[in-house]
């Protein structure tokens, strides 16, 4: 049978091949640590999990308007206005299938066949693959611990061509948990108004923020933030509601709530009734359970609990990055948020000529640890980075650093 060709460039995932491997593992008996894939290891919060049961018991069972629940989308004003100190038009704000199904329609909304479009490379890939399939051109510009693994103003100038249209940036990023200077935030929004293009911020992470050296979050810590030099979202440095960018989010992960399928995006004004027609047209409606369970994961009770995992996170970050350096990963920057660590080979197997998918594999099947390969993020310097993600409680992390350790004396032994 033949099948389109464009879906020939989007790769399968390796991180799911590696899932595979490990619950074959599982099923002989193996115990495998799992630092592989990008969910939190909480299940939703319970405030959430009942607001999902009674919106069932109520029979919201039905479609919902394409933008979403009016009440989720006031509900979300209202989040920015008292975590974030930004006043947002509700209008602004549309409900989508994840941060996933918000990507799909802003694809749709602004490439042409052949657009260009800046992405930092390492980066998550589907970031670039939705685009790719709406018939864009990703290019991917090679980032280093030298701009916080972060496409910046000067980049993304260097690598313009005719064909550009816009930039898309991960604060905090996956796979490297960097997060973005307020400053160069704001100079990657002049860019795009300078260059009458658009800048797509994906924030899926916010929330999930800790402190730049490895320590406990403050006591009096706020939600959103930690540095001075940070902000909690992009819309805190952009205030016009005409101004050409984009902020994609969800309730996937500082939420807990992945398979749920509810993310929102907050666009100009001019884009709404746009986006709402692909909406309608691609997949109707968000899923109404989800978008009813969503309004709880914003209330207090359930923001108290989010509070507490975020600094479950942040403990977990300090031991695993502290780890990973001890045993001779190079962790150059502390990641500042999301929940990984995208850790460099040791010098050692590098040299060696061990690559991160054979060492991926190796820590796999003979030491019961799944982490990723940097190949899955890119390809500048791919193959001398894994990422480890710390959704594993703390035992585990202590388990999963000692297999390393035991990794490790085996590779040396073998060379
Ligand atoms: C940077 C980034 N953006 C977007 C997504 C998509 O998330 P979802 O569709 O669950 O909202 C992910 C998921 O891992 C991600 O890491």
């Amino acid at each position: 049978m033949q099948f389109a060709r464009r879906t020939d460039a989007i790769r399968a995932f390796q991180v799911m091949e590696l899932m595979d491997r490990a619950r074959r593992l599982e099923a002989r008996g193996m115990d495998v640590v799992h630092m592989e894939v990008g969910e939190p290891d909480f299940i939703s919060a319970d405030p959430i999990l009942e607001a999902g049961r009674a919106a069932i018991a109520a029979g919201h069972t039905g479609y919902t308007s394409a933008l979403g629940l009016p009440a989720l989308r006031q509900a979300l004003a209202d989040y920015y206005r008292d975590h974030h100190a930004v006043a947002l038009d509700p209008q602004r704000v549309v409900i989508t299938a994840g941060a996933s199904g918000a990507l799909m329609l802003l694809s749709a909304l602004l490439l042409e066949s052949g657009d260009e479009l800046l992405l930092a490379d390492p980066g998550y890939p589907c970031n670039r693959y939705i685009p790719l399939f709406a018939g864009a051109v990703p290019r991917l510009v090679a980032v280093g611990p030298e701009t916080a693994y972060q496409l910046n103003a000067d980049l993304a100038a260097a690598r313009w061509s005719e064909r550009t249209c816009g930039m898309l940036v991960a604060t905090p990023a996956n796979p490297t948990g960097s997060v973005l200077a307020r400053d160069d935030l704001a100079a990657l929004a002049e860019l795009a108004v300078a260059k009458q293009s658009w800048l797509l911020v994906d924030e899926i992470y916010q929330g999930l923020v800790y402190p730049a050296e490895l320590g406990a979050l403050p006591a009096d810590a706020k939600h959103g933030v930690v540095a001075a030099d940070r902000v909690g979202t992009v819309l805190q440095l952009v205030t016009d509601p005409d101004a050409p960018l984009f902020v994609l989010n969800s309730f996937s992960k500082y939420f807990g709530m992945t398979g749920w399928r509810i993310g929102w995006m907050v666009v100009p004004e001019s884009a709404v009734t746009p986006l709402e027609r692909l909406a309608q047209n691609f997949y109707i409606a968000p899923s109404s359970i989800g978008q009813h369970a969503a309004l709880a994961a914003l209330g207090g009770p359930a923001m108290a609990v989010h509070e507490q995992r975020r600094r479950a996170f942040c403990d977990r970050r300090n031991r695993l990055v502290a780890g990973l350096r001890e045993l001779g990963f190079g962790v150059p920057l502390v990641p500042e948020g999301a929940f990984y660590v995208y850790a460099e080979l040791p010098e050692a197997l590098r040299q060696a000529g061990i690559d991160s998918p054979a060492f991926c594999g190796q820590l796999l099947e003979q030491h019961g640890v799944a982490a990723t390969p940097g190949t899955d993020f890119g390809e500048y310097r791919a193959d001398a980075h894994v990422r480890f993600a710390y959704t594993a409680d703390m035992e585990r992390i202590e388990v999963a650093l000692e297999r390393i350790a035991a990794a490790m004396a085996a590779f040396t032994y073998a060379l």
